[in-house]
């Protein structure tokens, strides 16, 4: 079992010592408005505010070599070649280590008595990346080396930029100045951004052309001025404009040279774009660089940073006897909420940037995840999300981060969209208090005069799946409902057409689904919760109209939706039953156990508890629940995408490890810790042995790993972008710890293995901060804490 990393946490650090990682292990930096990917070999892109519109560096998805395209320092000492992460020269190096920190990854490479350390963030406050290389002489003798820093712009839209080349390979156009090399593509009409790469002193040479670069037909593993050890003093018209700086350096034995180079991104006003005419205003990107740019200001930064990070992610701190939840808790599981957050699901290494943009449920389940972190953020975007609804309450699916629209292409009409809004905000209040969030004036679709209260907004998201009932009183699903790939409307036998988005049939539509049949059960019920609040004020009148509504909807669901061992998935549009003991294949899905389990419907029958048995005796396997059990063996017209994929992957008997906390939340309301907890452990990271198996980062949570039925069980996708991330930590945070934010305080109310014994959080709730020391006597139960300012330290013994 090869192993290829470790964790340090007291840094909070992964370090990987081998860069050849089964796949790109990657690093996210930035937490405003820049962001940037970074693989362990320094691979990767950044961008500002949108992945698609606003990106700065060209990358080569799914390249041959793997991860092609980055920040690469080129070394040569004497007759050698080499990077420090590796890549993309791939000389062998004496010693290889990144580690990945929050929001900053440290690359360090030696070879032959010369050691090369980067390290790279993004400062808060600066729309740049720093890189802080130092370079030492280890050995006994001077040294004399060169150092060439190397990136390719990207021609802004990350789209068009892989397209439409007899336009891109024409319009490239840079400007040089002695330590900044700037790209300025389009600046000259519409656009009144460019970006640059600059360095702390003097370069000795340049290029800005990648064929004066690397030379014809090169890969970035033989760039031609490197090993001839010159630059090109290339100056780039047209055809792929990069940047690359050159230095000439003599480093005495045991000494150190150290160097800062900023790659940054400037808006000017459109009044002072240019300094002279078609030259443009540089004295943003010269400030920038001269912001960062002494060792002392880039350190300074960077101890900033570490202190955000410190801040925040001491909110909420666990002691506990098994380090691996710990290490989940504390640190890995926290941050990947926020890049979750940050990203919703548009750049990753497996979502290129350039598809999807903000999802409107993926955006709310991503709140439950950093409402106690960045509470402001977190309201800035329920009211952003709300202003995408349609007045019918309908959403759109997805919308664009730039330009805060919804994206036409996609459009709306997904059954379960809207209850995810009365989700985000139930989080949010639960976690702030702030109920003047309900207030606030909240366009719709964006158009001016349209305003009403985000309150309102959310009794059109109710009434939405609440007046949109199929025969059986069940929600009808749409064009999908959680499940993107249940398309019960589609019927596409047309390879290029999209499951998703491709007309829906809704004339005599029968699809029901019972997953967002207990969705609307449990956000109905916390929603009624929501509108009983003093602060709240609703008319007692509507709140009996929303406990009526949930009542006949979980009246509905005993009646049409239970199939003897479990509950079913879904009617079909002709009405048939789907994820029944009837059906040949998926006799039995995970989503309706888990949301029925969760919403609690038929409990004093033991309806749940017997759903949380099939799904333990039918789903389980080693790595986790799998969506559906058997697999689809092959393409069924009726049911969609789902169908599509090889039994499993995906969303066909994939462990899709974003749903295994609802059934994982179902087994802790039902009191059955032992369950909950090794169905957690299973879907960990933190807890999974076999690197090389798993092959994405051990560090994170991912969408998916191949279930029991697929040729390689165990392997993970989709790292990184998942509604996992929020809710892995909601399991953990409120459902296992059992700390649970309340209105008007927290209730603690574990479940969690009795042999765990005692635990002790540490944890800022608005203006208070508790330290409860917790220990299982066996006795169970919960304990209430009202709201106070201040500090507070309890031991609870349950
Ligand atoms: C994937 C889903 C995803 C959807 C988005 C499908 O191909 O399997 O997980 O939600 O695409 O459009
Ligand atoms: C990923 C999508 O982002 C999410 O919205 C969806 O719920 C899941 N796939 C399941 O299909």
């Amino acid at each position: 079992m090869k192993q290829y990393g470790y964790f340090d946490d007291d840094v909070r650090e992964f370090v990987i010592t081998d860069p050849a990682t089964p796949w790109p292990w990657i690093n996210y930096l930035g937490c405003e408005d820049f962001f940037s990917l970074v693989s362990n070999t320094a691979g990767g892109y950044c961008f500002c505010k949108d992945a698609k519109f606003r990106r700065i560096l060209r990358y080569r998805y799914n390249g041959v070599p793997m991860d092609s395209g980055g920040r690469y320092y080129y070394i040569k000492d004497g007759d050698s070649v080499w990077n420090p992460g590796w890549k993309p020269c791939k000389t062998p190096l004496d010693r290889y280590e990144c580690r990945h920190g929050m929001g900053y990854t440290r690359i360090i490479g030696e070879k032959g008595g010369l050691r090369c350390e980067v390290l790279f963030f993004v400062p808060q406050g600066g729309r740049c990346e720093v890189h802080r290389v130092r370079l030492t002489n280890t050995g006994a003798a001077v040294k004399r080396v060169q150092l060439w820093s190397f990136v390719e712009w990207c021609l802004w839209n990350a789209s068009t930029d892989m397209e439409n080349f007899q336009r891109n390979l024409s319009t490239g156009e840079v400007e040089v100045g002695d330590r900044i090399l700037y790209h300025k593509t389009e600046y000259r009409e519409r656009r009144d951004h460019y970006a640059f790469f600059g360095a702390n002193r003097p370069f000795d040479g340049f290029d800005t052309d990648r064929e004066s670069f690397l030379g014809p037909y090169n890969g970035f593993d033989t760039p031609q001025q490197v090993f001839a050890g010159t630059s090109g003093n290339s100056v780039a018209h047209g055809w792929s404009p990069v940047a690359s700086h050159r230095f000439d350096l003599t480093l005495e034995a045991g000494k150190s040279e150290e160097l800062i180079f900023v790659l940054g991104y400037v808006e000017n006003p459109p009044e002072a774009k240019f300094s002279a005419p078609g030259i443009i205003n540089k004295a943003p990107a010269e400030e920038l660089l001269e912001a960062f740019g002494t060792p002392a200001k880039a350190d300074a930064a960077f101890a900033a940073l570490k202190g955000y990070w410190d801040g925040l992610l001491g909110r909420f701190q666990l002691e506990s006897a098994v380090p691996e939840l710990d290490r989940t808790v504390n640190i890995w599981n926290q941050y990947q909420c926020m890049v979750t957050f940050f990203m919703s699901r548009s750049a990753s290494y497996f979502e290129s940037g350039i598809g999807r943009g903000m999802g409107f449920r993926d955006s709310n389940q991503d709140l439950a995840g950093i409402v106690h972190l960045i509470p402001d953020r977190a309201r800035q975007r329920i009211l952003d999300i709300a202003a995408t609804q349609f007045p019918d309450g309908g959403c759109y699916h997805q919308y664009q981060p730039l330009t805060k629209r919804g994206n036409h292409d996609i459009g709306g009409g997904f059954g379960d969209d809207p209850l995810w809004l009365i989700f985000g905000t139930v989080a949010y209040i639960k976690e702030t208090g702030d109920f003047s969030i309900l207030e606030e004036k909240v366009p719709f679709d964006n158009q001016p005069g349209t305003e009403k209260t985000l309150l309102e907004h959310l009794k059109i998201s109710f009434a939405r799946v609440a007046d949109n009932l199929g025969p059986h009183g069940l929600p009808l699903i749409g064009r999908a409902d959680w499940n993107d790939c249940l398309n019960l409307n589609c019927f596409s036998d047309n390879p290029d057409e999209s499951f998703q988005t491709t007309e829906n049939k809704t004339e005599g539509s029968r699809a029901e689904s019972l997953m967002i049949a207990g969705l609307f059960v449990a956000e109905g019920k916390d929603f009624a919760e929501l509108l009983s609040q003093p602060a709240v004020s609703a008319d007692p009148a509507y709140v009996d109209e929303v406990r009526e509504a949930v009542s006949r909807m979980e009246t509905a669901v005993k009646q049409h939706g239970w199939d003897g061992e479990w509950f079913l998935r879904a009617y079909d549009y002709y009405g048939r039953k789907i994820g029944s003991s009837e059906n040949a294949e998926s006799k039995i899905f995970i989503e309706s156990q888990g949301w029925c389990g969760m919403a609690r419907i038929g409990a004093d029958e033991g309806l749940c508890d017997k759903a949380l048995d099939a799904a333990s005796k039918y789903l389980e396997c080693e790595y986790g629940l799998v969506l559906n059990a058997p697999a689809f063996s092959s393409y069924i017209k009726d049911y969609g995408e789902i169908s599509s994929y090889p039994q499993g992957y995906k969303e066909n008997g994939g462990i899709f490890c974003h749903n295994n906390p609802w059934v994982i939340i179902a087994e802790a309301m039902a009191g059955r810790a032992d369950d909950a907890w090794r169905h957690y452990c299973k879907i960990s990271p933190a807890f999974a042995k076999d690197q090389s198996l798993r092959k994405v980062e051990p560090y994170v949570f991912c969408q998916m790993v191949a279930g029991a039925e697929a040729a390689h069980p165990g392997e993970g996708k989709n790292s990184w972008l998942t509604g996992t991330a929020a809710w892995t930590w909601k399991t953990v945070s409120e459902f296992i710890l059992g700390i649970k934010p309340q209105y008007d305080g927290l209730l603690v109310e574990p479940c969690i293995p009795q042999h765990i014994g005692s635990y002790r959080v540490r944890r800022r709730f608005r203006e208070a901060e508790y330290d409860l020391t917790i220990r299982l006597t066996g006795k169970g139960g919960s304990f209430r804490i009202p709201y106070r300012p201040g500090f507070q330290a309890l031991e609870i013994e349950l």
